[in-house]
């Protein structure tokens, strides 16, 4: 049976949850550029130093694993599964096999990963796991996506969280509307309405539980490339008025992920948007927290960059982002947390 605790468990007070589910290739492209070596042994020790960070479970309620690293052990002989038991942080695990070219549409994606995954999830479960995740990817340019690509995603997402509910496992469902392009923020406002809008129908249609669920979306932001930047109120409002036209209140919680933003404009859009729900008369119906990869992890690697001297401050590095968007749920996120 599934148990609905987990969900609320995962959004609770000021927590947030930590995504180290990178694939081998995308691990290993960032310890590429930091000079650091490409092997199994380097990304274990990697996430070893990510997950013994002393307190990391007072901020930080989920991490999602992948499935090379939820096998791992840490340097004392604990499976990672323990270590993160002991923190009293849940384990998850990223089950898609990745977003691959959609045939006949050029440009756009499917995420691939449904074959055989009533055993692997099973499996998870018996190892610990208690949720699961699923990315799908949206690339908005012009004439993207298309309704195919949207239907699809939708549909695939929505066939993984029936799965993982028939499992015992909550479902992560991460419909990614890509930063990357010139587009402004209407446009990333309005593709982002129609993709949750549709993973919606989905998953209603599948008979997926919107109370044991949660869902994974960008921001409302500009295109990386876009001229025009936005204020982190700006920001606020549009994903706001998106998610509040677009989600229903069944769900218990919406957790973002950075999607490349920078790890003060991750915190700070987070804040300005518990700021705005606070001024206004009626309360959200979800909890809205972070599920950051990039936003959490960026300074600890840089630290640490392969460099067993450098564990420490990486692991002071990780436990100050996990603080400031802790901060940032609460309303409390300053500019001034950066510098202590
Ligand atoms: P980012 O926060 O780096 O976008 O990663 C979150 C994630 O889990 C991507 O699937």
């Amino acid at each position: 049976m599934i148990d609905t605790r987990i969900a609320y468990q995962l959004v609770a007070g000021d927590k947030g949850v930590l995504a180290i589910d990178e694939s081998i290739a995308t691990c290993n492209r960032r310890f590429a550029a930091l000079g650091i070596a490409q092997t199994v042994e380097e990304r274990r020790r990697y996430r070893d130093l990510l997950i013994t960070a002393p307190g990391l479970g007072q901020g930080i309620s989920g991490a999602i694993l992948s499935d090379e690293t939820i096998h791992q052990r840490a340097a004392d002989g604990k499976t990672f599964v323990q270590v993160l038991g002991d923190a009293g942080i849940l384990v998850g695990i990223k089950v898609d096999a990745g977003a691959h070219d959609l045939a006949g549409h050029p440009g756009e994606t499917v995420t691939e990963g449904l074959d055989g995954l009533r055993d692997r999830l099973a499996d998870y479960f018996q190892i610990g796991a208690r949720f699961a995740k699923w990315r799908a990817v949206i690339r908005i340019d012009a004439g993207l996506p298309t309704r195919a690509c949207i239907d699809a995603n939708a549909h695939a997402l929505a066939r993984y969280a029936a799965l993982c509910q028939e499992a015992g496992l909550i479902p992560i469902v991460e419909p990614e509307v890509l930063m990357d392009g010139t587009h402004g923020l209407e446009r990333c406002g309005d593709v982002t309405t129609q993709v949750l809008r549709a993973t919606f129908d989905q998953l209603i249609l599948q008979g997926v539980s919107l109370e044991r669920m949660l869902l994974k979306p960008n921001m409302v932001v500009p295109g990386s490339d876009s001229k025009t930047q936005e204020s982190n109120e700006r920001v606020a409002a549009a994903t706001l008025r998106c998610l509040l036209e677009a989600v229903p209140a069944a769900v218990p919680g919406i957790a973002f992920l950075s999607g490349g933003q920078s790890v003060q404009a991750a915190s700070a859009n987070l804040n300005a948007m518990h700021v705005l729900a606070r001024s206004r008369e009626s309360r959200l119906p979800w909890a809205l927290t972070f599920s950051f990869g990039r936003a959490l992890q960026e300074p600890a690697i840089s630290i640490w960059a392969g460099r067993e001297s450098q564990r420490v401050p990486a692991q002071q590095a990780l436990l100050q982002r996990a603080r400031c968007n802790s901060a940032a749920r609460r309303a409390e996120y300053t500019a001034a947390m950066e510098r202590s």
